[in-house]
């Protein structure tokens, strides 16, 4: 397994460009077996969950081309097999995202029953009750969710029990195609969501309510092909934001957008960050200063997202000052601490909050990564530290970082991959 060897030291400083969404790219790209003719998404991330998706896509006979900027002609046209098969699922829950669409366009799907993960149980009965309430018959056989709507989904009026952003994709994509109206109520309302209904609006969806909890949907007979340019990936923006606040250095960000960040940029201005921002930029400046912790708690957008807080929880690791970290979305997420605490760390934990009493520096030690973002906080927090910090495991990185040792070195810091 690669590793990334890290010395710690001064401050990062310089200049970058922001990739595609990863968790904008999965659904858009589940959504173009809704299409009756080729789709081209365009900046999507090089990434191993996108690869997977691109597989998903392929093993079900549809056409894949990709030219040299990662820019995807999809032909769905081209589909022989409605299933998704258990060796792509246990690499990817975002797999579950294939149901709706399926579902929606060829009546049947069959789609491996996704297991819990090492953040938490992460159970998709919202998904499977919305498509019942519009009409399928669903079961569960030999690890599969096999769901039937030989005469097409109907349109319902579903609640959501909890916010869910994988739910609120599979039922808003089911929803384009089926008879009638559909209302999503309590629907997630993360970036990623608007970004997958505009994709649909271009195919020729009709979507209310874009961007908040309640979502109306008026099904069409069919959908077209369209191009699309995914968004930037929000919280790649914010890994490396923490990542210039925590080394007290400096950082341009190319190609993003402050808007979709609104609450991060807020706790990382109470730390003690001056941040300026255009159009498609956003700079963070610390002018050396050690930043101060602050208290975190996550919750649905527009709250903090839970997928910056184990970068938070790092930062404030060497913060001036305790912090409290909530966090209430998944069951175990704070994992990364006790990895934290053997780099020098002082944090503790009671329930679903992480207490830290930041330290002034860390020390580089051997560490291992158990999910994405805990992983991102690692590599923050071998940037912090005095010496070298080897961080293992890092395949769950390269999931969700494009090119993180290159990008690293262009803002300044001794980091290598060594293959394992
Ligand atoms: C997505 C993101 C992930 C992010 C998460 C929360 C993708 C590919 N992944 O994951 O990076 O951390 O949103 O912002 O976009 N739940 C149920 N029943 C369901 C579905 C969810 O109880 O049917 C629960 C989950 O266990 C969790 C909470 O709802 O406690 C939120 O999960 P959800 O929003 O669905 O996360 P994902 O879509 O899996």
């Amino acid at each position: 397994m690669d590793k990334l060897i890290i010395k710690g030291g001064g401050p990062i400083k310089g200049e970058i460009k922001i990739s595609g969404s990863k968790n904008s790219g999965l659904p858009i790209l589940a959504a173009t077996l809704l299409a009756r003719d080729p789709m081209h998404i365009c900046n999507l991330p090089h990434l191993n969950d996108i690869t997977t998706m691109l597989a998903l896509l392929r093993c079900m006979g549809v056409g894949i081309t990709i030219d040299e900027k990662m820019c995807v002609e999809i032909d769905p046209t081209l589909l022989t097999e409605c299933e998704a098969p258990y060796e792509l699922v246990k690499t990817m829950r975002a797999s579950i995202l294939v149901l709706g669409p399926m579902l929606a366009r060829f009546g049947v799907a069959d789609v491996s029953f996704p297991g819990g993960c090492a953040i938490g149980s992460r159970p998709v009965d919202i998904h499977l009750k919305g498509l019942e309430a519009m009409g399928a018959t669903i079961e569960i056989d030999g690890g599969y969710i096999r769901a039937r709507a030989p005469q097409g989904l109907k349109g319902a009026h579903f609640v959501m029990e909890k916010v869910t952003v994988g739910g609120t994709e599979n039922l808003l994509m089911a929803a384009c195609l089926a008879e009638g109206t559909t209302v999503l109520e309590n629907a997630a309302r993360e970036p990623e969501i608007v970004d997958l209904a505009e994709c649909l609006i271009a195919m020729g969806a009709k979507i209310k309510g874009v961007g908040s909890d309640r979502l109306e949907i008026e099904g069409v007979k069919d959908l077209h092909g369209c191009v699309y340019s995914v968004m930037p990936d929000r919280i790649e923006t914010g890994t490396y934001l923490v990542a210039a606040a925590a080394t007290r250095g400096s950082i341009k960000l190319r190609r993003t957008r402050a808007d979709i960040l609104t609450s991060v940029l807020k706790k990382l201005e109470e730390a003690g960050a001056k941040i300026t921002s255009g159009d498609d930029w956003i700079e963070l400046d610390m002018e050396g200063r050690r930043p101060r912790g602050v208290n975190i708690r996550t919750a649905p957008y527009p709250a903090f997202p839970t997928d910056m807080q184990s970068q938070f929880t790092a930062m404030n690791a060497v913060a001036e000052g305790a912090s409290a970290v909530t966090e209430t979305i998944f069951e175990n997420r704070l994992i990364q601490i006790h990895e934290l605490n053997r780099m020098g760390a002082t944090i503790g934990l009671e329930g679903n909050t992480a207490l830290i009493n930041g330290v002034e520096r860390l020390k580089g030690a051997p560490v291992m990564a158990s999910d994405l973002r805990a992983s991102a906080s690692l590599v923050i927090a071998a940037l912090v530290a005095d010496g070298e910090t080897i961080v293992d495991r890092i395949y769950h990185i390269d999931r969700g970082y494009e090119c993180i040792e290159e990008k690293l070195q262009l803002l300044g810091v001794d980091i290598r991959r060594v293959p394992g």
